[in-house]
């Protein structure tokens, strides 16, 4: 371990000075919703007129860009005195597929946190309300990289009613402990006992959305994915959940 000081982890705090809250979405596995939840949740947000930023730390597998129909390539961040995320939808997104565009970015280890703090230390997101985080599964670098550098965050947990997801989110929630705002039960076929309890052992909300099958070609379209059922229930359940976070805390 290096004695000097990584000049980025003092970046990094001064770049969040002027975020209100951090919001991250996380799960144990993948394919539950995490992408999807976050996005909807930041776009949400943006319409009820609160400054909203949208991260998406899963750096090697972006996906944020595909559900808000950003092309690779076709957007470049704002580079002054560090990079201004740009603004779609209501929401400035930051994503690492600004920089690969959309190649394959194989990295573990050392090659994730470095991403992740220069990600971290370069964008001025400048004042923002909420700043929605989405994950990659499990208890990866990048989480990691998050519980270092953010302390003070509220997230969501995001499962399925299968318990082979159930099982795993509640391990993760003891990495998370405290910190979890509220446990989303996504695609729910039905509320299985062991998700009420995961939610009350915690002392949060269980949010059941449902599955909805027109979220799939409502993909790469904000607009479209607004009007459908799952959209809706985001921001009944979710969103709300954030507002009332935020009045709680002036
Ligand atoms: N409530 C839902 N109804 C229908 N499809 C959903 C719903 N939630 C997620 N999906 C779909 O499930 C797949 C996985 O979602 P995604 O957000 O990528 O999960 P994760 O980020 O956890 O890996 C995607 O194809 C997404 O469109
Ligand atoms: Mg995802």
């Amino acid at each position: 371990m290096s004695v000097l000081r990584d000049p980025r982890l003092v970046a990094i705090g001064e770049r969040l000075r002027e975020v209100r809250a951090v919001v991250p979405f996380l799960s144990s596995k993948g394919g539950v919703g995490k992408t999807l939840v976050s996005v909807a949740t930041a776009l949400a947000l943006g319409r009820r007129g609160l400054r909203v930023g949208l991260l998406d730390l899963d750096v090697t597998n972006p996906t944020v860009h595909v559900v808000l129909g950003i092309r690779p390539g076709s957007l470049v961040p704002r580079e002054e005195y560090g990079v201004v995320p740009p603004e779609v939808s209501g929401v400035r997104v930051m994503s690492t597929v600004f920089y690969t565009l959309g190649r394959p970015a194989p990295l573990r280890g050392e090659g994730v946190s470095s991403a992740i703090r220069e990600l971290l230390s370069i964008t001025r997101w400048g004042p923002l309300d909420v700043l929605v985080v989405d994950t990659p599964p499990g208890m990866s670098d990048e989480l990691l990289e998050l519980l270092t550098y953010i302390r003070r965050f509220s997230s969501f947990l995001v499962t399925t009613p299968s318990r082979l997801s159930l099982d795993s989110t509640a391990r993760l929630a003891e990495l998370v402990a405290r910190r979890v705002a509220g446990v989303v039960l996504n695609m729910a076929w039905e509320v299985p006992e062991e998700a009420v309890r995961l939610a009350d052992r915690l002392s949060a909300p269980l949010y059941v959305l449902p599955y909805d099958s027109s979220v799939e070609v409502a993909l790469g379209s904000p607009e479209r994915l607004a009007e459908t059922r799952f959209a809706r229930a985001v921001d009944r359940y979710v969103a709300e959940h954030v507002v009332r976070l935020l009045q709680n805390r002036r």
